[in-house]
């Protein structure tokens, strides 16, 4: 089924695409190895076959950082192809220097808004989405700039397998009230818990992220919200 006009989504990228000047490792990674790692602009139906391995199904992680919770599950489950979306120049170069290093060979990357990507990407073509920590936007006037929104949810509801999992987690309080408020309105997913520790303890194969780190560090209590495709 086509994406209709009505949720597809333009594109919105508010963060910062550029930080420190790149090393000269970083930027040949940049260079060279980011264009053959990209997810093509041509035809995507059959997302698998995009790999250059073989892959059992494939995944999607929305603004990776410092990559330290995709480069784990791509080490923990190699016959997984994953796509890590991160526009932010500096993170991707890190994270290509690391993949480098390690031959780690199960992942294609997007390096704009993953908005755009979820738009190209087949409907039930991904087995699970996890967004981790998105930039808070805590001024209300800033709000309107947080990736989750109904016509992004939409999106990921979308290209998700019935029966697989969309994963959220945050250390803002009210950025996880505004997320329950707009699944909740989301026919096609279905926030999973049942008890408090279901979204007060991280799911299993979870790693500490560098921004949770800094979260906890400043006394904040994250909430891990997972969200089935119904
Ligand atoms: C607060 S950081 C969290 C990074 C990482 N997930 C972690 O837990 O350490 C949010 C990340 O999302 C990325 N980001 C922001 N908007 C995005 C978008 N529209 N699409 C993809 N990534 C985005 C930012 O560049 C940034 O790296």
């Amino acid at each position: 089924m086509p994406v209709s006009a009505k949720t597809m989504t333009d594109g919105g990228f508010f963060g910062r695409r550029k930080g420190h000047r790149l090393r000269a490792g970083q930027e040949a990674m940049v260079e060279q190895t980011l264009p053959n790692l990209r997810v093509p602009d041509g035809d995507i139906s059959d997302l698998a076959a995009l790999f250059p391995l073989p892959v059992r199904e494939v995944r999607m992680e929305i603004g990776f950082g410092g990559g330290e919770h995709l480069l784990a599950r791509m080490r923990a489950e190699p016959d997984v192809g994953f796509i890590g979306c991160e526009p932010f120049v500096n993170g991707m170069a890190k994270f290509l220097v690391q993949i480098a290093q390690e031959g780690l060979r199960n992942i294609l990357v997007h390096d704009a808004d993953a908005a755009l990507l979820l738009q190209r990407l087949p409907e039930a073509s991904l087995s699970g989405v996890d967004l981790l920590y998105p930039d808070p936007w805590p001024k209300r006037r800033q709000r309107k700039r947080r990736f989750v929104s109904p016509e992004r949810l939409a999106l990921i509801a979308r290209v998700l397998k019935p029966g697989t999992m969309f994963r959220f987690a945050t250390d803002i309080d009210d950025y996880a009230a505004w997320t329950l408020a707009r699944t909740a309105a989301t026919p096609s997913l279905r926030w999973t818990a049942n008890r408090a520790d279901d979204w007060r303890k991280s799911w299993p194969g979870w790693v500490l992220t560098r921004y949770e780190a800094k979260a906890f560090r400043e006394g904040r209590r994250p909430s891990y919200l997972v969200f089935e495709r119904i």
